[in-house]
């Protein structure tokens, strides 16, 4: 059984019947629930809407990731937190003080997610990742469902790999990836200890087999 964590992408999800996606998630053994949130001015793109976050809230007892792809996002931490997100990820880019934002989000009492895009490096947010609890490795451009795997990033996550492994007294952050996660990609990058996968259009909707069946096959490593 694999030590991992599995977050259904919530924007992928069939929203004719959002309710029953959710119930069937968790009963089909989804751990974490990962919530898009886009302004369409930090992402080209508009995700899911605050309905659809209360919503998902309040048909599971599971933790909720909200994955703000906006800018200035120290202003909405307060009200993801009051509505119950269990980690608040943000873009450094999209924030004058990012290290205030995280101080917010931990204030709040949320768990502190560093959401890393494509292009920015590891070393660009070293600070701030003595802040965080999660570190959300972007291995598409952020907005998008159904986009290609990009490949130069594994540099990346082994590069925060080895941070965490040669100083756990300093960091302290899980790392989650988001985007074009295959089934191969869990296999892969599971067994260099990345923790956290979010499941999209590339391992988990629209398959035919159900959210079980796939779930329970990439925690087994099946
Ligand atoms: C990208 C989104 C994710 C993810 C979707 O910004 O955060 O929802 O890419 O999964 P895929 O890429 O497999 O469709
Ligand atoms: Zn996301």
């Amino acid at each position: 059984m694999r030590e991992i964590k599995l977050c259904p992408s919530m924007m992928c999800a069939n929203f004719s019947n959002l309710k029953d996606e959710v119930v069937a998630l968790d009963n089909a053994g989804a751990d974490i629930f990962h919530i898009d949130i886009m302004d369409g001015q930090f992402v080209p793109n508009f995700g899911m809407g605050l309905q659809d976050y209360e919503l998902i809230r309040n048909e599971t007892k599971k933790l909720l990731d909200v994955h703000l792809m906006i800018m200035n996002p120290s202003r909405y931490i307060p009200l993801f937190a009051k509505k119950g997100a269990n980690i608040i990820y943000f873009h450094p880019e999209a924030d004058l003080q990012p290290a205030r934002v995280a101080d917010e989000i931990a204030k709040q009492g949320c768990k502190v997610g560093i959401a890393l895009n494509p292009g920015t490096s590891v070393t660009s947010v070293k600070e701030l990742l003595l802040l965080a609890d999660y570190v959300l490795v972007m291995t598409v451009n952020p907005g998008f469902a159904g986009q290609k795997y990009l490949s130069y990033v594994d540099q990346k996550i082994d590069e925060l790999i080895r941070i965490a492994d040669n100083n756990p007294d300093k960091y302290s952050f899980e790392i989650t990836v988001d985007g074009a996660i295959s089934p191969e990609k869990i296999e892969s990058l599971s067994e260099i200890g990345v923790k956290n996968f979010v499941l999209g259009t590339s391992a988990l909707f629209g398959k035919k087999e159900n959210y079980q069946t796939l779930l329970t096959k990439y925690k087994e490593g099946a």
